[in-house]
């Protein structure tokens, strides 16, 4: 009997050990490719950007072919988000605003990482507090991890989405598309707003 003790716990032992294990790959795998690093394919190609379908705040289809002709500023972050989410919508914003006109040929996209609680309505409510050019983008579980992965972006929460008592961690990076829609650059959540504005203003 002690030996069977024994032997299903060294089984409990060694199962704990690869979950842990592959948790942990997983985990560093996803930030080995964040992309403040700049993931580069062999010919030089910047791995940002891929394929997504999501429902933007009015109920309309967004895919990757609708960030064309334009640039556009995109951050994935959630409604709750108690901080930085909220900081650096606000930051697109009053960039936006400094640049007038010009900014005309910007929009700016929010991507929810909480599929779980960010409904249209929400996310309808939550984009009027920004410029009124944000297009505020939702999904279920699976759209959001396909627009997550196409963007290198990390998400988790913090607890069962199912207890409503979570945050999410998230990858804060803004990333600046061109007109054709591919990567240009980025800024971080701590950008400043006039830095952003300089940045756009050169490119506009
Ligand atoms: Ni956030």
């Amino acid at each position: 009997m002690a030996r069977m003790i024994l032997f299903f716990a060294f089984v409990a032992a060694v199962s704990v050990a690869i979950a842990v294990g592959l948790w942990g790959g997983q985990y560093a795998a996803r930030f080995a490719n964040a992309p403040g690093q700049r993931v580069v394919e062999g010919d030089g190609e910047v791995l940002i950007g891929g394929p997504f379908t999501l429902t933007d705040q009015h109920g309309n289809t967004v895919t990757e072919a609708d960030l064309e002709g334009h640039w556009s500023i995109l951050y994935f972050g959630y409604t709750f988000c108690p901080d930085v989410c909220p900081v650096t919508l606000q930051n697109v914003t009053l960039a936006l605003e400094r640049l007038g006109s010009r900014a005309d040929r910007v929009v700016p996209y929010f991507i929810s990482v909480d599929p779980w609680r960010d409904t249209q309505e929400v996310m309808s409510d939550y984009a009027a507090y920004f410029h009124p050019s944000l297009v505020a983008l939702w999904g279920t579980p699976e759209q959001v991890a396909e627009a997550a992965a196409s963007f290198r972006v990390y998400f988790s929460p913090t607890n069962k989405p199912e207890t409503d008592d979570y945050t999410v961690d998230h990858t804060s990076i803004l990333y600046l598309l061109g007109p054709d829609g591919s990567y240009v650059s980025h800024f971080s959540h701590t950008t400043a707003v006039e830095e952003i504005a300089a940045r756009l203003a050169e490119i506009l």
